[in-house]
C-alpha cells in the first residue's frame, strides 16, 4: 500500500513513517522543516527515515502540487501542523491557523479528487478543554481551552465535513499527550530529562498536581498501522489515550529513579491554555481496530531516556 505521511520529519511523523515501512508499505513523507524547534533535529529524523527507505518530499502543504503527490496514494496520514498548547496565544495564532486549518483544507480538497481509501487526521485531546467529567469520550461536546485547541478542532470539523459531503473515508484520532523517543524539545518530558541530566532544576507550571493521560509514541504508531490496513467503516472521531493518567509530580519521581539524579523543582505560575486534567477512554479504537495502549509509563519513559543518551553520544 502507498501511504503519504505529512509532517514526516516530526516526532510522531518520523516514528510512524518508519513503522509503516517496517510493515512493507511504500511510504512517501512530506515536511517543510518549520522552525518551531531546531530544524536540524527534524533533518536528522528525516535522514534516518530516508536511510530506512522512506521517499521524502521537502515542501510546504500550502504550496506543494498536491494533486501530483496524491496520484497512486491510498492512505493519507496527516500529521503536519503547528503543535504546542502554551505558545498559541498572541501573534503566533496566525501560524496555528495557517498550519493547522488552511493546510488541512488544502489537503482535503486534493484528497477528494484523488482515489483515497483512508484519510487520517491528527487531532488532539486539547479539543476537550476543561471537561465537566472524566474520562472524556468522543460523544462529549468539545470546548477547547487554548487557541491551539480551537485550530485542531477546526481541522477536525473540516475533516468530518469532507466525509459527510464527499464521502471521503476519514477518521480523526484525538492523541493524548504523546511521549517517547524523538519527543519534541518543548514538551514536558524532554525538558524534564534535559534538566535532570544537566543537574538543573525542572520548571513545573503550577503545583504539579495537573494530570495527563500520557500516550507512548509506539502505541500511536501502532494505531496508525492498524487504521492503514483497515478497510471497513470507522467512526469519524476516536480517542487514542495511553491509559496512564498521572500527575506531573509523579512523573518527576519516575524520572529521578530512571536518571538516578535528584530532581529539584522550580514552580512557575500556571500557563494560560493549560487544562488541569486530560484523561480519555479509548473504547472505540479498541472495538474497531483492536487497539489498546501497551506501554506502561515507566517503560516508555525508560525508552525515551535511552534514546536521549544514545542521541547525545552520536552527535
Ligand atoms: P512536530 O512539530 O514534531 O511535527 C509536525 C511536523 O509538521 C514538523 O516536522 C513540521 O515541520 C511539519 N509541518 C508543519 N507545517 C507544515 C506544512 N505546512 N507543510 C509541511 N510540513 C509541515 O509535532 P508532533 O508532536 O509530531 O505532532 C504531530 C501532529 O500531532 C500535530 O498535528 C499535532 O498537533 C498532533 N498532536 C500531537 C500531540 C503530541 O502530544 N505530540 C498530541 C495531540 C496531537
Ligand atoms: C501536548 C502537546 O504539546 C500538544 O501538541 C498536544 O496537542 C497535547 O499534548 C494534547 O494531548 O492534546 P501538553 O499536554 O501541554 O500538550 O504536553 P506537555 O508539554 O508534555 O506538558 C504536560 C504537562 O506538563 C502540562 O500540564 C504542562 O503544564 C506541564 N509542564 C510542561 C511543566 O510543568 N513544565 C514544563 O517545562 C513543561
Amino acid at each position: 500500500m502507498r501511504v503519504l505521511v505529512t509532517g514526516a520529519a516530526g516526532f510522531i511523523g518520523s516514528t510512524t513513517a518508519e513503522a509503516l515501512l517496517g510493515r512493507g508499505h511504500d511510504v512517501v513523507g512530506i515536511d517543510s522543516f518549520t522552525d518551531y524547534y531546531d530544524p536540524a533535529r527534524k533533518r536528522r529524523n528525516a535522514e534516518a527515515s530516508v536511510a530506512a527507505g522512506v521517499r521524502f518530499v521537502e515542501g510546504d502543504l500550502l504550496t506543494l502540487p498536491l494533486d501530483d503527490l496524491l496520484a497512486d496514494v491510498e492512505v493519507v496520514i496527516h500529521l503536519a501542523g503547528q503543535p504546542g498548547v502554551r505558545a498559541s496565544w498572541g501573534e503566533s495564532f496566525d501560524e496555528y491557523l495557517q498550519l493547522n486549518v488552511h493546510t488541512t483544507q488544502r489537503l482535503l480538497e486534493a484528497s477528494r479528487r484523488a482515489d483515497i481509501t483512508r484519510f487520517v487526521y491528527a487531532s488532539s485531546s486539547s479539543v476537550y478543554g476543561q471537561a465537566d467529567s472524566y474520562p472524556t469520550d468522543e460523544s462529549m461536546l468539545p470546548r477547547p481551552f487554548s487557541p491551539y485547541g480551537v485550530t485542531k478542532l477546526a481541522g477536525e470539523h473540516l475533516v468530518s465535513l469532507y466525509r459527510e459531503n464527499y464521502g471521503l473515508p476519514t477518521v480523526s484520532f484525538r492523541f493524548f499527550t504523546v511521549y517517547g523517543p524523538r519527543q519534541r524539545p518543548d514538551m514536558a518530558f524532554s525538558r524534564f530529562f534535559a534538566s535532570a541530566i544537566a543537574g538543573a532544576p525542572v520548571t513545573v507550571y503550577g503545583d504539579g498536581t495537573q494530570i495527563r493521560d500520557f500516550t507512548f509514541v509506539g502505541d500511536v504508531a501502532d494505531a496508525l498501522l492498524r487504521v492503514s490496513a483497515h478497510d471497513g467503516p470507522l467512526p469519524p472521531v476516536m480517542n487514542l489515550a495511553g491509559g496512564s493518567s498521572v500527575t506531573v509530580l509523579e512523573v518527576l519521581d519516575t524520572i529521578a529513579a530512571i536518571t538516578g539524579r535528584r530532581v529539584d523543582i522550580e514552580h512557575l505560575p500556571t500557563v494560560n491554555g493549560d487544562v488541569f486534567r486530560t484523561g480519555g477512554v479509548a473504547h472505540l479504537a479498541r472495538e474497531t481496530l483492536g487497539w489498546t495502549p501497551r506501554t506502561a509509563l515507566a517503560n516508555g519513559l525508560r525508552a525515551q531516556f535511552d534514546w536521549i543518551v544514545e542521541a547525545s553520544s552520536t552527535r
